[in-house]
């Protein structure tokens, strides 16, 4: 399904029971909504699952560049206002944690509750910046499968590498599929994002903080500081998972899913 009032085709699938708590998954960076599959066919009936691409990933057109983080949350606004979405549930991994805590920033009072997964309150290092723009001349070097091949290494658990290769595989291949430009903008929004350190002990609705006990992109540390600064938030470490624990354990992934969504009603 398409939704077109956010100025561009942005790809969406709206699946289960349309009088359902909706929860949407804001997939990762460069990811696409198929990584959350195996949440959306784990929910409850009274529950209605939302995934869609982020514009420039997957099957959403790339649109105008560059990209600010800023039109990554409006777009999310706008599939919200489309599907009239009332108090969803925001579940966001990574990138899809930035955008799901500007969204909070944004307008605190639309949202039922956050799932902040393998993701960091704090805007990127100096360090961070840097490695960006080498990525960035990397893929402008052509070098799109290398950059694929760096990523899944950083991505994933070392002892996964060896043995989700279907994973692995999924992953790289999105990575290929996506337009140079639409991940050089998106590197460039992602490094020059706001900081969303000073929202956290405002935020007042139920969050659940999840995180792969092997991320090395957004390290457990980094769910512990959203954890000791989100009031009542509950955080749960996912083990034998990297970066993209939905994928890697998905069985731990989805009880903490599970427990979190049927008790925080
Ligand atoms: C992601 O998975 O969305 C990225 O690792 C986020 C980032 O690069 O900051």
């Amino acid at each position: 399904m398409w939704n077109k009032t956010s100025g561009l085709n942005q790809f969406y699938n709206d699946r289960g029971n349309e009088d359902g708590i909706p929860v949407i998954f804001i997939h990762g960076f460069p990811f696409d909504s198929s990584t959350w599959e195996n949440q959306v066919v784990a929910l409850p009936s009274n529950f209605r699952p939302v995934v869609y691409d982020v514009r420039g990933h997957g099957q959403s057109e790339v649109g105008d560049i560059p990209y600010s983080l800023e039109f990554l949350v409006d777009d999310l606004f706008a599939l919200i206002e489309k599907l009239e979405l009332q108090q969803p549930i925001l579940c966001g991994l990574s990138m899809g944690g930035y955008i799901a805590l500007r969204a909070y920033e944004k307008w605190p009072g639309l949202f039922k509750a956050l799932i902040l997964c393998d993701t960091r309150a704090e805007g990127d290092s100096n360090t961070a910046k840097i490695n960006r723009a080498h990525a960035i001349k990397t893929i402008w070097n052509g070098g799109i499968k290398k950059y694929a091949e760096d990523s899944v290494k950083n991505l994933f658990w070392s002892e996964n590498i060896l043995s989700k290769i279907p994973e692995i595989v999924q992953i790289k291949s999105i990575i290929e599929k996506t337009s140079p430009d639409a991940l050089c903008a998106a590197l460039m929004a992602l490094a020059a994002r706001t900081d969303s350190t000073e929202i956290l002990t405002g935020i007042n609705i139920p969050t659940l903080i999840i995180v792969g006990e092997h991320d090395k992109i957004t390290p457990p540390i980094a769910a512990e500081f959203l954890h000791e600064n989100i009031n009542g938030s509950e955080l749960v470490i996912i083990k034998k998972a990297g970066h993209l624990s939905n994928l890697e354990n998905p069985e731990e992934f989805n009880k903490a899913l599970l427990h979190f969504l049927e008790n925080m009603q």
